[in-house]
């Protein structure tokens, strides 16, 4: 497997007022093409910021990050938006969709900000590979918190990424749909080559990541 990410020596300080705390220190990390890799740690660890950092989206104090060896801390705003835009999707624990929206709206408006024709199509074939076709004029409203999360990983597909980043993505969910989401990720990455990171608490679903990395108190505890 080849180096895709690379984080050297990261640093994130954050200031709550006078108080100035390190959320993250002197983090090295190698992330290879199409590995599955899960973070744990406790609350507060640092695994959200790392993973806002590792996607490009709130500059690390200190240290690089590299995307095939572009440093995308370098890049203008501009451009840094536009790579996340094409390489990195996005799940939160949260979904958040677009309730106005129904759910084929919600993934094809991803591609670009607008409903285009070509959009809906891919749209379509996402909730096709996600058996979730028959939902597709629902609202999130009348979607199950399992469905609302299928509907979220199919937005953050809809521009073909090289990286998917989740935080938390079966944090809201019931074992059941925990299993599934986590069935996906593990589809994506066998099937669609796709790399993940996957943070979260449950151990279990940890373990079946091909690599687990432990944070605490913003730093790797082990890996
Ligand atoms: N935007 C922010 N402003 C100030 N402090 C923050 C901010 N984001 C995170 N932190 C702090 O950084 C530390 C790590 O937070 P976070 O990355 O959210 O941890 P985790 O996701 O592991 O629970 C915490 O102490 C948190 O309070
Ligand atoms: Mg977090």
């Amino acid at each position: 497997m080849n180096n895709l990410l690379q984080l050297t020596s990261i640093g994130k300080k954050f200031h709550n007022g006078q108080e100035e705390v390190s959320a993250l220190k002197n983090i090295s990390l190698q992330i290879e093409a199409e590995n599955y890799i899960a973070i744990v740690g406790p609350s507060g660890a640092g695994k959200s910021t790392l993973l806002h950092i590792i996607g490009g989206l709130d500059e690390p104090s200190g240290g690089s990050v590299t995307y095939k060896g572009r440093d995308i801390y370098a890049m203008g705003e501009k451009e840094r938006a536009l790579w996340r835009n094409q390489k990195i999707g996005f799940v939160f624990q949260f979904y958040h969709l677009i309730e106005e929206l129904n759910v084929l709206e919600n993934i094809a408006i991803a591609a670009c900000g607008r409903l285009t024709k070509s959009a809906f199509k891919t749209a379509l074939n996402l909730l096709k590979y996600l058996n979730m076709e028959e939902r597709r004029n629902f609202f999130p409203s009348q979607l199950s918190g399992g469905e609302r999360q299928k509907v979220a990983l199919a937005r953050a597909l809809i521009n073909d990424p090289e990286v998917i980043l989740c935080d938390e993505p079966t944090g809201n969910l019931d074992k059941d749909s925990q299993d599934k989401v986590v069935e996906l990720l593990e589809k994506l990455n066998i099937e669609k080559q796709k790399t993940i990171i996957l943070v979260t608490h449950n151990l279990e679903l940890a373990k079946r990541a091909k690599k687990t990395i432990t944070l605490k108190s913003g730093e790797i505890a082990s890996n």
